[in-house]
């Protein structure tokens, strides 16, 4: 089975912890990571401990798991060899060997007035990105303490049948989909994701879309509905960005025209929900569907129904266990 996690709203839907579960209990041979770059930051909760990825995939939690990123993903290399460490899992990390380097000029650009307009996140990836484009990117081959990891990610990635991909952004923030142009630099559907890792439309098994049980944006753009953070804070929904710190914005909706249409252009076959106790007190650390609330039931049916993808896991706490599993 080749599964693919992607992000349906504006990022921070909880993708870090949903590909985590996955790799626990699915086994993956390979956990992989596409998307943008270090703008991304994939939060996972193992034995009490909380981790912040920005580039190593947050599978890494299984041990077993090889751990690989794309050549669509933009490298950081002083992020990576920070996660490597931190996890110890640099004996089993590998990266294509044709991705793009991020250098600190890049760090430099991605603070100017331009890049404050659009509130990005100041990790480089918009300027690398563009430097890519117009060629005169450097790539991580150039970069002698990367050496050791370099690999042919797509010649893995094919030869093996059970592969996690783990995207990052959500669909909200693609370059190609999104609010442009207050987006992220480039499309954050599955169909790109698959890309960035060397696989192609006909070998993705499962697309999984995860949801957030209520909307949060970070950065500038427009944003239905948005509440005070007092508003937020009430509700407790006040949630803070994992690279930047920066306050996240908080709307009152879910946005359900555009998760329709992210589920069709994702090909999305599996819907996750993620946060559904934060959203409906009384359901913390629920583990069977039978358990939750009616209200926290209903919400995921209405969700089921209106967007015509069956909700088949549903998080329920930070801790990987707190996960309903309804595949
Ligand atoms: P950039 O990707 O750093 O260029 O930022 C462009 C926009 O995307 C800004 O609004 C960022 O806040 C947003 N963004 C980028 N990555 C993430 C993410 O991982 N989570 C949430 N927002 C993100
Ligand atoms: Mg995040």
């Amino acid at each position: 089975m080749r599964t693919i996690v992607v992000g349906g709203q504006y990022g921070d839907e909880g993708k870090g912890k949903i590909v985590s579960y996955l790799a626990m209990k699915d086994n993956p041979e390979i956990v992989v990571r596409g998307g943008v770059g270090p703008n991304a930051g994939h939060q996972v909760r193992v034995n009490g401990k909380l981790y912040s990825l920005r580039l190593l995939p947050c599978g890494f939690v299984n041990s077993r798991a090889r751990l690989l990123i794309g050549a669509g993903v933009l490298i950081d290399k002083d992020v990576l060899l920070k996660e490597m460490e931190l996890t110890g899992a640099a004996d089993r990390t590998g990266i294509d060997r044709n991705a793009t380097l991020i250098t600190p000029d890049h760090k430099i650009r991605d603070s100017d007035d331009h890049a404050k307009k659009i509130g990005t996140t100041g990790s480089g990836c918009g300027p690398a990105m563009s430097d890519r484009v117009t060629r005169v990117a450097r790539t991580v081959a150039e970069e002698p303490t990367l050496e050791r990891y370099l690999t042919d990610v797509w010649k893995e990635v094919n030869s093996k049948k059970n592969v996690l991909i783990e995207g990052s952004q959500g669909f909200m923030l693609s370059n190609v989909y999104g609010t442009y142009p207050f987006t992220t630099s480039k499309d954050t559907g599955a169909s790109t994701t698959a890309a960035d890792v060397g696989l192609g439309p006909r070998s993705i098994d499962r697309v999984v879309m995860v949801v957030k049980a209520y909307t949060t944006r970070i950065g500038a753009g427009p944003f239905p509905d948005e509440i005070s953070m007092d508003e937020a804070k009430r509700l407790g929904y006040q949630e803070y960005g994992t690279v930047t710190g920066r306050a996240r914005r908080t709307s009152a909706a879910l946005h359900m025209e555009d998760l329709k249409r992210a589920a069709v252009i994702n090909s999305a076959t599996d819907i996750a929900i993620t946060k559904l106790d934060v959203r409906f007190k009384g359901n913390e650390h629920v583990r069977s569907f039978e358990k939750l609330t009616d209200e926290a039931k209903d919400f995921v049916k209405m969700l089921e129904h209106q967007i015509g993808v069956p909700v088949t896991l549903i998080g329920t706490g930070p801790d990987l266990e707190d996960t309903i599993d309804l595949r």
